[in-house]
């Protein structure tokens, strides 16, 4: 049993460690040699298709609506289409807005989620285009879209998605942008520069990986508490969602997720003495509104974690109580990485806690009824 978890304890932390393989892996034969072009011969989709796309709605759920958030951001900010995200159970019953310039991405690592599948049809008989992000090539959510893009994370086995979340951030940033190519919205060398960055997060990846010991650490003392918060902004708070999920999953530790310029309007009234807040910080345009943040739950009692680049350490150190840094890449990229940190939390405190890590209670791994 060891054999197939290649020599680690659990499925889960083979998972993590196996995201380098799955960057480098989802990237292959997409990138052009000079490094700034992506290329995607398998997308059906015409150069007039996407030059007329009015309007995006990425549909997923789980995980893969976690991955959806930040394939937003990343969307919006290279092309300029608006795009919204739905869960897809929701989707269905809300009579969405959809018109023959709609694309629909559906994501879904197994490709056989019940509510997803059911979105892809509801979004097709609207006459909207739909592409699929999976992870499973023969799946029926594969089968049923007008286009596929495959993320190569390989078989995802624990219940708790790993790499095929972080795969999936890959997927968007390709096709994000290959579509800033087809509209024109980016140059060259602005693509040049994101493809390098994103090129570079397999390495990075490792680096954060090799200090997954202070993550332990951590994951110890939360695992006594009862109550924790995860805030952030922006793509801060796209991963802040994904970080509380995981928690929750596998170690049954109640957290929430905030935007941290919201806490004020409510969540607030929740922080007192120890409560574990994790801020990420990684976000330099909204930094010092995060900052304030962060010393509005620790002038309450918070214990405060924050996630963020070294260069941003001197703003932070003395409202926090402790600081795991994470390598240096552009903004939006920085799911790919700041997520790792929360997935060995999630995994540290699930073991600290004696559950069983890859099959959590009451999950399953593919939802295949409604
Ligand atoms: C289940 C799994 C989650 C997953 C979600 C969506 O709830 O436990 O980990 O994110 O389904 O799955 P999909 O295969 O569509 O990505």
């Amino acid at each position: 049993v060891t054999a197939e978890k290649g020599g680690y304890e659990h499925f889960m932390l083979k998972e993590i460690h196996e995201q380098p393989k799955a960057y480098r892996d989802t990237m292959r034969g997409r990138i052009n040699a000079e490094g700034n072009k992506v290329i995607l011969p398998e997308l059906n989709m015409t150069e007039e298709q996407i030059k007329n796309i009015r309007n995006i709605q990425v549909v997923a759920c789980g995980t893969a609506y976690n991955a959806g958030v930040v394939g937003r951001t990343m969307i919006e900010s290279l092309v300029r289409i608006p795009v919204e995200n739905d869960i897809a159970s929701e989707y269905r019953y809300r009579s969405p807005i959809v018109t023959p310039e709609t694309l629909v991405i559906v994501v879904s690592q197994s490709g056989e989620t019940a509510d997803t599948l059911a979105a892809l049809r509801e979004a097709q008989a609207n006459g909207a285009h739909v592409l699929a992000i999976t992870n499973v090539v023969g799946s029926s959510i594969a089968r049923e879209a007008n286009d596929v893009l495959v993320t190569l994370a390989g078989p995802e086995i624990a219940v708790a998605s790993t790499k095929a979340y972080t795969s999936q951030l890959v997927a968007f940033g390709l096709f994000a942008l290959y579509l800033a190519e087809v509209r024109g919205t980016q140059t060259e060398g602005q693509v040049a520069k994101i493809l390098a960055a994103m090129q570079a997060l397999p390495e990075q990846v490792e680096e954060i990986l090799a200090q997954k010991e202070a993550i332990k650490g951590y994951a110890e003392q939360i695992s006594e508490h009862k109550n924790l918060f995860f805030i952030g902004r922006g793509v801060d708070y796209a991963v802040a969602q994904e970080g509380s999920l995981k928690l929750k999953e596998i170690s049954y530790i109640h957290s929430e997720a905030y935007a941290a310029g919201e806490l004020k309007h409510g969540t607030l009234a929740l922080i007192e003495e120890g409560v574990p807040v994790i801020a990420l910080a990684t976000q330099e345009a909204v930094l010092e509104k995060t900052v304030s943040n962060i010393k509005e739950v620790k002038a309450r009692g918070a214990d405060v974690l924050a996630i963020t680049h070294q260069e941003h350490l001197t703003d932070l150190l003395r409202s926090v109580d402790q600081v795991f840094v994470i390598p240096k890449t552009l903004p939006m990229l920085t799911a790919a990485l700041s997520v790792v940190p929360l997935q060995l939390l999630s995994y540290y405190a699930s073991l600290a806690l004696g559950h069983d890590v890859d099959k959590p209670r009451n999950l399953a791994k593919s939802v295949t009824v409604e």
